[in-house]
């Protein structure tokens, strides 16, 4: 055993430990629904990305089960040798349909998703333009392609802009991308896609939406390129299968050329074991309930309302949010932690979120309320969060 490595390791854990940055992780004891179970209590959960309640959704665990029967429980190989099952054709036929596009490809997960098709089309003669609160997947995956990144100011057109032209009429270059997520996920606001598609236009730049927290919730349910009926301006529309979708894996929708490329140069996608059956199955299933109906995209956004108007008439500062995702910016970052820690302990599940995630002086509790949240869960929750900011003095 190397004597190198526990030195560093136990050095550095140290240092995050005295520093109060390493992060404790609590199991969930049940299903990840409105209400989940942590150290045997039962809380409001307001922490998942399960944005349509479809996780826990009982006709997706139908499906599942029935695939699982039919078809075992992994897929076997990887995409390009026999991993390929006819549900995953159907599942990317329907996220083609689901998204505007010709075609769509599906990866394991969102993060390697975004490692997959930024270096399958960009590399060390190029450059990416890339919004500073872009995810952290969306910045492996240009670091991996080698291209020159260049990262504008957050949602600054002024700055985009500049540096697109900057980049253009350096002529350093061979193809130029502008990546943007669609929505961000710690402020819950919306990319600029108008804007963003006309510098697009002006100086000829390859156009990266990652619509993770979009998708399912925005564009009534179809996402923020569909929001702003812009599906045939953008090259890549990336989703993930986790979040509003409930289940796992991320996608490319897009032209079809473009998904052929992807199918032979995507590295997650030639190397790594495809998508395991049930989950496909469940997530096609899923797919054609948000398209053949609003009514779980629109309780999402009632009930996102609710909350906010709740803790904004409490007083609480909840940012300038334009979807679901509710921010509750405390500011300190030890009474964030603090504030987060009695949540816990009055009954609700509602992580703090503090510097580098977000800038030093803005730590917050990001609250995500879903689709399958009650109105009593959400006054139970904000019941809690008034004794809670009374108590800590956060509000009056
Ligand atoms: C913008 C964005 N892209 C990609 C991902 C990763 O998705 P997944 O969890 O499916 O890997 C996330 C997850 O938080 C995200 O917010």
């Amino acid at each position: 055993m190397s004597k190198i490595l526990d030195t560093f390791l136990e050095e550095n854990l140290q240092a995050l430990h005295e520093q109060g940055l390493y992060n404790e992780i609590d199991p969930v004891e049940s299903a990840n629904g409105p209400i989940i179970k942590v150290r045997g209590k039962n809380l409001v959960n307001l922490s998942s990305n399960n944005y349509l309640g479809l996780a826990t959704n009982d006709e997706l665990k139908e499906v599942a089960k029935k695939t699982l029967d039919d078809y075992g429980v992994g897929a076997g190989a990887v995409r390009t040798i026999n991993g390929t099952l006819d549900l995953h054709v159907k599942l990317e036929e329907k996220l083609a349909e689901f998204k505007g596009t010709e075609a769509a490809i599906s990866y394991q997960s969102g993060f390697n998703c975004n490692m997959a098709a930024i270096s399958a089309v960009m590399d060390k003669n190029d450059a990416i333009l890339s919004d500073q609160l872009n995810h952290a997947s969306i910045i492996d995956g240009c670091r991996l392609s080698k291209a020159k990144i260049i990262a504008y100011n957050h949602s600054d057109m002024d700055d985009l802009r500049a540096k697109a032209k900057a980049a253009k009429e350096s002529g350093l270059y061979n193809k130029i991308m502008v990546i943007t997520d669609g929505v961000f996920s710690m402020d819950g606001d919306i990319a600029k896609l108008p804007e963003i598609v006309e510098i697009a236009k002006e100086f000829d730049l390859i156009t990266y939406v990652d619509d993770a927290h979009g998708s399912g919730v925005t564009g009534k349910g179809k996402g923020t390129v569909k929001h702003f009926g812009l599906e045939n301006e953008i090259d890549f529309q990336i989703g993930t299968l986790s979040k509003a979708i409930g289940v796992v894996g991320g996608y490319v929708a897009g032209k079809k050329q473009l998904i052929d490329w992807l199918k032979v140069r995507s590295r997650p996608f030639l190397f790594s074991t495809a998508l395991p059956p049930a989950d496909v199955a469940a997530i096609t299933r899923a797919v054609q309930i948000i398209i053949d109906s609003t009514e779980l995209h629109d309780k999402l956004w009632e009930n996102g309302d609710y909350l906010k108007k709740g803790l904004a008439d409490l007083g609480f500062d909840i940012g300038a949010s334009e979807t679901p995702i509710t921010p509750c910016i405390i500011g300190d970052e030890k009474l964030t932690q603090e504030f987060s820690k009695r949540l816990f302990e009055e009954g609700v599940y509602a992580k703090s979120i503090v510097f580098p995630t977000v800038p030093k002086g803005t730590g917050r509790v990001r609250n995500m309320p879903t689709a399958a949240h009650t109105k009593e869960m959400l006054d139970d929750a904000l019941a809690i969060y008034a004794k809670v900011g009374r108590e800590l003095g956060v509000i009056k």
